[in-house]
Formats: C-alpha cells, structure tokens, sequence
C-alpha cells in the first residue's frame, strides 16, 4: 500500500484541510507601518490596514479562522485597555467583521499580558502574585467587550481557575448565550517555548514567571483534569498549548472528552523549524508539513499555527 503516491494518498488516515488551520496574529496600536517580529519570519504586528489585506490573503488561500491578540498603546497594572470597547482588538475585530461578515472565524485572545505594565495575566496583589479572582472579574469585562465588537469565540489564555465559568456566565448575561462560545485555554503549560511571541505581543513578565499559574511540563494526568474542569464549566473548544511538546495531552484530552480540541504550535515551535531551515540543517518546508500534520494525527481538529497561510497555500498547489 506504499508504492505509489496514489496508494499512499487513498489509505492516508489524516488529512490537514485549510478550514482546520488557525492563524494568530498580532495587531499593534499607534503604529504607522506593520513591524516584522524578528525572531518570527513571517509574522508582523499590524496596523489596521495592514491586518485587513492579511485577513483578505489569508482567506484568499483558504484560511477561515483568526486569533487575535491586540497590544495597547497604553498599559497599566489592571489591563484596563483589555475592555475598553474602542481598544485595539475591538477595533480591529469590528473591522475584520465588517469586510468578511461571517465567512471569517474571528477569535480574540481573552488575556491581560498584552495589557499590564507588569506583563502578568492577572492583577497583582501586595505581595507580586496574581490575583486569580480579581483575573477573573477583567476577563469577563474583557469577553464581553470583545463579544460586542464582534468575536465568535473568546480564548482565555491565562490558566486562572474558574475562568470558562466566570466569562460563560458574563456572556450569557450579556446577550450572548447563543451567538459566542468559548475556546478554552485548558491545558496551557508554563513553557520556554513562548519566547518569540513576547516579543510580538510586548507582554514579557517584567519580574517573576509564569509558573505559578501556567501547568508544570511534567503533568500529564492534571492537562486531562483541566480539560475536564473547562468542559464542566462550559468549554465549547479545547486548547492545549504548546503543541508538539504535549502531543501526549493532545490525545488524552481528545480521548477524555471528545469535544473539539485545538492545539497551538507555538512562537518557539515556529521559530526553531525557521532557524533550523536559514542554516540548511533541515528542509524547512517538510518539517513543517511534517509538523502540522502529526498534530492532527495526535487528535487536534484544529491547528493554530503562525504558517497557516503558508500551509494553506501549499495544501491548495497539491
Ligand atoms: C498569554 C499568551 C502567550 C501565548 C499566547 N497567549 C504567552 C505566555 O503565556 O507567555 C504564547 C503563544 C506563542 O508562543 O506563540 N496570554
């Protein structure tokens, strides 16, 4: 059944299809010009009109879903730019809605990083740990907001306990128990894989990491028993992050709760296939197919990936 590329083709068990391709990207207020992330080929912080032709080229080669991640002009020890109706997010989300109506997927990043001066995912209390109740009350103000401007689906990503509960119930108070669901952060570790995207979304931790509220890389078992708790509290998507790393969790996740599941392959997880590739080390274009493809296999429906664009054009020339 390996003899020729048809054979190979007929009995392949999984297939990456563009629909199934998530792209993140990063959308910058006060810029004049899109800025290149260094350490991400490929990727840029946008302005607002550089966003729209990305979204018009993404969904151009077959791309329906975006993740967006807004990074304020301003920012203070609450996040407050994370609900303000005429922030960055808000006003890129509107703005993807209008020229797409619902032929896009839009998902806004549910988090505080991008929007305290300290870099954490939540307020802080005197002594410099986050406080997660206190989290909880900004990212049900924030899930709204972005709701209002027009998300499909809200992604806390700050591992707070009770989140999913917290932002399911601010949104069905405010209108959206049917139009918004969640895509729930649930089993999001506390990894160095992360580097290049603090770079993209200004959100490094100015003291401190993030391990004491982001999952230890050890546990296993405890990513199903998140999964579980955000399901129970009304998950409509999974997410466990870093992606190739964890392809472990992925299929526990999927086998325990047969819900939706993304994964994330992250900014390090990009960045290294690139780096490998610029010195000749490996075929860059393989690996990454290669990549992509074995997260499908481990059990994601969805892939969210900085090469989505990439991947969907290249899925197209096949
Ligand atoms: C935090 C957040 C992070 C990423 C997505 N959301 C970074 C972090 O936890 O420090 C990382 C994504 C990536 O590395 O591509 N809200």
């Amino acid at each position: 059944m390996r003899r020729t590329p048809t054979l190979r083709a007929a009995v392949r068990e999984t297939l990456l299809a563009p629909s199934q391709l998530v792209a993140p990207v990063f959308i910058k207020e006060g810029i004049a010009e899109p800025r290149q992330v260094a350490s991400m080929p490929g990727v840029r912080q946008h302005t607002l009109d550089s966003l729209l032709l990305e979204a018009k080229q993404l969904r151009a080669a077959g791309v329906t879903s975006l993740l967006l991640f807004g990074v304020p002009a301003h920012k203070d020890a609450g996040g407050s730019e994370a609900w303000n109706d005429a922030g960055i997010l808000q006003q890129a989300l509107r703005a993807l809605r209008d020229d797409h109506g619902d032929e896009l997927v839009l998902i806004a990043d549910t988090c505080l990083d991008e929007y305290t001066d300290h870099g954490h995912c939540g307020p802080l209390r005197a002594d410099g740990t986050v406080d997660n109740d206190a989290s909880l009350a900004a990212y049900a103000r924030a899930a709204v907001s972005q709701a209002d401007a027009g998300a499909d689906l809200v992604a806390p990503s700050g591992m707070m306990d009770g989140q999913v509960a917290a932002i399911r119930s601010a949104l069905d108070e405010a209108g959206h128990a049917e139009g918004v669901g969640v895509m729930a952060y649930c089993s999001k570790y506390a990894s160095a894989f992360y580097g290049p995207f603090r770079e993209a979304a200004e959100c490094a931790p100015q003291f401190g990491d993030r391990s004491g509220y982001q999952m230890d890389p050890g546990n296993g078992e405890e990513g199903v028993r998140e999964a579980l708790a955000d399901a129970a509290e009304g998950a409509d998507i999974l997410l466990v992050k870093p992606a190739v790393p964890y392809l472990d969790v992925v299929a526990r996740v999927k086998a325990a709760t047969g819900l939706p599941l993304a994964a994330y392959h992250v900014s390090g997880e990009y960045a290294m296939v690139h780096a490998a590739a610029e010195r000749g080390w490996i075929d860059g274009d393989r690996v990454m197919a290669e990549t992509l493809l074995s997260i499908r296999r481990a059990g994601a429906d969805l892939v969210i990936t900085y090469a989505a664009g990439w991947a969907a054009r290249r899925l197209a020339d096949r």
